[in-house]
């Protein structure tokens, strides 16, 4: 079987201090002025954004590079397993590559017209009737993808992370506790029952921008550096 090295993966997210991602009302503006500069420098600097479905449909994020000046344009990725994207999404009247990471079975007519729309709508294999995330991180390699800033939601950081395929985690924790039960955190998923088998992580970088506490993190296990090509 043939292995190619895995894009590499930073996983980004703005978080209350209580690690909530979006408040129960739904608002996720959760980080200040000074650390969204900083995520749109970030951005600037990657191959592609990736997010979950879940977030197109909750936030209708833009996901270009607005505050700062940038030559290049990221790509922005949504994993999304039976094309639920939105035809009037704000993204599709902004510059910039669209791709869907779509699972094996989707409405033909969807693909038909976002395709028309100019999205680029990928087919990957399945896993738990979920888009197989690194069959989905072989076919963005294949078309030149080398580095990839994961954007959330908690889904999907769930699943990236505990398929060894995040390589960095970078928070901004913003001076505020959201509380809600209901109210998503940074990772959601199944969770791990026992403290020793949960992600572990190294302390690279601590800093304070604006009123926010930025921490960034090397993912050291579970994390992978090939991923197997078959077919
Ligand atoms: N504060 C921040 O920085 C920030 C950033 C991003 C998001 N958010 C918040 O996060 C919330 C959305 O998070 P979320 O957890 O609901 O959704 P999400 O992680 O954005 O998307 C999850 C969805 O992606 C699809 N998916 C396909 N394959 C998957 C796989 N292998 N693993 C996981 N998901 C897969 C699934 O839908 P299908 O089965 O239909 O494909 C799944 O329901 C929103 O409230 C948003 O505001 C906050």
């Amino acid at each position: 079987m043939r292995r190619i090295r895995k894009p590499f993966v930073l996983m980004n997210c703005g978080m209350s201090l209580d690690g909530k991602i979006s408040s129960v009302g739904g608002d996720s503006s959760i980080s200040c002025e000074e650390e969204l500069v900083e995520l749109h420098k970030l951005r600037c600097s990657f191959d592609c954004i990736l997010i979950g479905i879940g977030t197109l449909l909750k936030d209708d994020p833009l996901l270009t590079v607005r505050r700062v000046p940038c030559e290049n344009r990221p790509k922005r990725v949504i994993v999304d397993t039976r094309l639920r994207f939105p035809t009037n999404a704000r993204m599709l009247s902004s510059e910039g590559e669209i791709i869907v990471l779509a699972g094996s079975r989707y409405p033909e007519e969807k693909y038909s017209l976002l395709e028309e729309m100019g999205v680029k709508v990928i087919t990957c294999r399945e896993v738990d009737g979920r888009v197989d995330l690194r069959d989905g991180l072989v076919k963005l390699s294949r078309i030149g993808i080398e580095s990839i800033l994961l954007e959330g939601g908690g889904e999907l950081n769930w699943s990236m992370l505990s398929s060894g395929l995040v390589d960095e985690v970078r928070v901004s924790i913003a001076p505020v506790i959201l509380g809600g039960r209901g109210a998503k955190t940074l990772v959601e998923g199944d969770g791990f029952a026992e403290v020793s088998k949960g992600i572990e992580l190294d302390l690279i970088e601590y800093k304070r921008v604006g009123r926010d506490l930025v921490l960034r993190y090397r993912v050291l296990r579970p994390r992978d550096e090939y991923l197997e090509v078959t077919g």
